[in-house]
């Protein structure tokens, strides 16, 4: 067995992105706290490797979360690789989605994520060094209809990624934000579980918008192929390895294209264009 590198620990790793991470971290040398709620997938990926350790833990149960903090602050050896993964979303309009709903999908994307980071920042900066890559998404730059708090949360990841890669860069840590665009993981099953009652219960008012949108999603799908985990897996181990990473990572099917638009067109005219996208523009209910 080679010299262990580092403790690492990554959020969501049961699944898609951060199971992938995980196991690249394990491979690579760190040793890796993976943590997500289902037990029986960690201890699954745990027999892959023995550099991973596996924590369940519920990101949006306040009293657990607190207790992790607390082992986390109590370690002898610090965490250096925080991969702030963890995270998911619920579908729907604005007036269709639940404060109740919107507080956790908040809980657990953004507060949880901010509470582990602020868990870790000491023992880096004892360390003086460390890198924090939290998943933020395309949608981080600008929501797509029926994406408004999953949109927000990711809004919010990146503007606390930006503050912090400033104030913790005398201390030699690195904060690194992750844009992906659609990538084939749980993502959407848990979305659809958890609002797949949304058509049957908005008004009739929004049945045509959810409907054109959805059509015009599948148009716009129609003939890409979604790329699986190992992508955005790479470009985490990527900034993790890197002398000088960058700040923002973005990948996946449109990525460029639409965030090329977003740095291009001035707010009007970018979302004109994205109501063309979605189906919307020509839309009148
Ligand atoms: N897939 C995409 O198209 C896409 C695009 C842009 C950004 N992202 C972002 O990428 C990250 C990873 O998503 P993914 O695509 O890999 O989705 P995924 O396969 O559904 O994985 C999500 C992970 O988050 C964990 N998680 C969810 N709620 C949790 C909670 N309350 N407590 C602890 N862990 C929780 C899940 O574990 P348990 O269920 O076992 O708790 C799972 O391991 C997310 O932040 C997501 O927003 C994904």
């Amino acid at each position: 067995m080679g010299t262990i590198k580092g403790k690492a620990l990554v959020t969501g790793a049961s699944s898609g992105i951060g199971r992938e991470a995980a196991r690249r971290m394990a491979q690579e040398g760190f040793q890796v706290i993976a943590s997500a709620r289902r037990k029986d997938r960690l201890d699954e990926l745990a027999k892959e490797n023995s550099n991973i350790l596996p924590r369940p833990l519920d990101l949006s149960d306040a009293q657990e979360l607190e207790k992790f903090c607390q082992e986390l602050s109590s370690l002898s050896e610090p965490i250096s690789v925080l991969i702030n993964n963890a995270g998911f979303s619920v579908r729907g309009a604005v007036e269709d989605v639940s404060l109740t709903s919107i507080r956790n999908l908040f809980e657990v994307n953004l507060f949880a994520l901010i509470r582990v980071t602020q868990a870790c920042l000491p023992g880096m900066r004892r360390l003086r060094k460390g890198t924090i890559v939290n998943l933020s998404s395309i949608v981080g730059k600008f929501p797509f209809p029926t994406s408004g708090p999953y949109s927000a949360t990711k809004h919010a990841v990146e503007s606390i990624s930006d503050a912090l890669r400033m104030e913790v860069r005398p201390f030699g840590i690195r904060v690194v934000t992750i844009r992906p665009g659609v990538i084939a993981t749980e993502f959407n099953d848990v979305a659809n579980r958890l609002t797949s009652d949304l058509l049957s219960r908005t008004d009739l008012d929004y049945k045509p918008v959810y409907q054109a949108y959805g059509a015009a999603m599948g148009r716009l799908f129609s003939n890409i192929s979604i790329p699986g985990p190992d992508l955005i897996a790479n470009l985490i181990l990527e900034a993790v390895l890197s002398d000088s990473p960058k700040a923002v990572y973005s990948a996946g099917p449109l990525v460029d294209e639409i965030l090329g638009q977003r740095a291009r067109l001035d707010d009007a005219a970018f979302y004109l264009f994205m109501s063309e996208k979605t189906g919307l523009k020509d839309l009148k209910i």
